[in-house]
């Protein structure tokens, strides 16, 4: 299983809390934190503080994510490199968000390895923004740590011009000193534990984003939730394409036919100590590549596809997560997975296939594919567990990127009190959700002559046909939602550092459950 590689281990990033000042910190680099209310009040005295000009206030405002490297002689003093970063009006901890990945994002760039924030403010910033201290740092900390992400492990550096000048010095942040806490150092220390956590998880979920289709199989998705589940004391299944026809996933196994690699069944089961408040089912669309089968996608942004595992993705690193934080609740991750591709023996449209639910399911499209191996895994899920809530997440529909574009997930439940919870996650953790209906109208755009049922609508609201399709699939469960992630799980290239895998949903669903704990 040589290409079958898992991911990176846990972060290396060491976290000292302090509640010394940050001045005299040695540090590559030294942050202080500014927003826009800050910077006129004493945004002048600071900088006096640190020997610095205050000129600098002339071009920098403050605006959230905004940076100004200045330098000092460090003779006697702490940092010679200082980073004035705004975080804006400081309401929302999204603010806080921006400012920590920008600064990392430089700091990685500026090859610093010690880095020192400034926290002095945490007590009034968090007042301001109606949050905690520790909500605070764990958000600052979880900023930096995706702020700093970066996605090298394919390249060799064999044509890098810049190797020499750079060879030896650091390439990732080793340590983050939180200074100046004052009576907040405990709340802080508490927070930044959980940030890192959050924040290593949704690097996972990235990398495994990023890597190709040559690089991660359904076998490799398999082994990179093994190895999550050794970092996070869980326990893993991995069901092969014998134990997968045994339970009669007829779904996954449709999409698999034209694949030269076997599909997965990947079952992964946190349980906390003690009576779990919940177990609640995640499961993830993990189409390592989707070509579209003999329904072939257009050439043009195909390579996009290998991102159609982030529901998987996201899953692995969430049930990381939980366990990692021990939140009382029991989640099961369910990851279907197999590539589409359009082998000679691949599925055609037209074909009938049956569904390990007996439910019959005529191919309009064999592009339609996530929806056929999510069927099986929300059937499994229910008859399993019977789970008191089920949620999944897909890489789903280009027409939800038509309805919400890049940024905005489309969200679907049958449970008003569920679908008020995971919008208001949204909200807090700023990965936001926006809730589509599932009107019987809408049934009626899947209906087949020939099966109970088809893959594909008739024209328009293909997101909410999808979602329409799945429902068929939860037996009546009444607490269920679907997030269709097609949008925001990948940002296309040119984005520099921030472009490719977002690790989208991670955040959401830690949120979801912490809210339930
Ligand atoms: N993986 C795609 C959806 C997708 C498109 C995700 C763009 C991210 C970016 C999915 O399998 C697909 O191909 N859906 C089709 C469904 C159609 C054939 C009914 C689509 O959206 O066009
Ligand atoms: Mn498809
Ligand atoms: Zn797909």
């Amino acid at each position: 299983m040589n290409k079958n590689t898992g991911n990176t281990p846990a972060s290396g990033l060491n976290i000292v809390v302090t509640a010394k000042p940050a001045a005299p910190v040695k540090a590559d680099l030294l942050v202080l934190p500014l927003g826009t209310r800050e910077l006129k009040k004493d945004g002048g005295a600071a900088l006096k503080g640190l020997d610095l000009d205050e000129g600098a206030l002339n071009d920098f405002k403050g605006t959230a994510g905004e940076l100004a490297i200045l330098y000092r002689s460090a003779v006697g003093k702490g940092a010679a490199r200082i980073a004035l970063v705004g975080f804006g009006e400081g309401r929302s901890s999204d603010d806080f968000r921006k400012a920590a990945e920008a600064l990392a994002r430089k700091a990685v760039d500026l090859h610093c390895s010690v880095v020192a924030i400034d926290c002095s403010g945490i007590g009034a910033w968090a007042k301001h923004a109606k949050r905690t201290p520790e909500y605070l740092a764990g958000v600052i900390v979880e900023g930096v740590v995706y702020g700093a992400y970066r996605f090298d492990r394919l390249k060799s550096g064999k044509l890098d011009k810049e190797k020499k000048r750079d060879a030896g010095k650091p390439k990732a942040i080793g340590e983050l000193v939180l200074a100046g806490c004052g009576d907040h150092a405990g709340s802080v220390e508490k927070g930044s534990n959980a940030g890192l956590v959050i924040g290593t998880c949704q690097n996972t979920a990235r990398d495994l984003v990023n890597l190709p289709g040559n690089h991660l199989s359904a076998e490799g998705l398999a082994v990179a939730a093994r190895e999550a589940g050794k970092r996070g004391c869980f326990e893993v299944t991995v069901f092969d394409r014998k134990r997968i026809t045994e339970l009669g996933m007829g779904g996954l196994l449709a999409v698999n036919k034209g694949s030269e690699e076997p599909p997965t069944f990947t079952v992964m089961d946190y349980q906390p100590k003690g009576k779990p408040k919940k177990t609640v089912a995640l499961v993830g669309k993990g189409v390592t590549f989707d070509s579209g089968g003999i329904s072939i996608k257009p050439a043009a942004g195909m390579d996009e596809m290998k991102s159609d595992m982030a529901g998987a993705a996201c899953v692995i690193g969430v049930v990381e997560a939980i366990a990692k934080l021990a939140l009382p609740i029991r989640v099961i991750g369910l990851v279907p997975a197999t590539d589409n591709m359009p082998g000679g023996s691949a599925q055609k449209p037209g074909d009938v296939i049956t569904t390990m639910s007996s439910i019959t399911v005529e191919i309009g499209n064999t592009d339609a594919e996530g929806r056929l191996i999510l069927a099986d895994a929300l059937t499994y899920a229910k008859r399993e567990y019977d789970p008191d809530v089920v949620i999944d997440l897909a890489t789903l529909t280009g027409a939800c990127i038509v309805a919400l574009g890049m940024k905005v997930a489309g969200m679907f439940s049958n449970d008003e009190e569920l679908a008020e919870d995971i919008y208001s996650a949204g909200q807090a953790s700023g990965e936001k959700v926006w809730r589509l209906p599932l009107w019987d109208e809408y049934a009626e755009q899947i209906k087949s002559d020939v099966a109970d049922v088809s893959n594909t609508g008739s024209k328009g609201a293909g997101t909410i046909t999808a979602a329409k399709f799945l429902e068929n699939f939860v037996e009546g469960h009444k607490h269920w939602a679907h997030i269709d992630i097609a949008g925001p799980a990948y940002a296309a290239k040119g984005a520099g550092s921030g472009s490719g895998g977002t690790g989208f949903g991670v955040r959401l669903l830690v949120d979801l459950l912490k809210s339930w704990s």
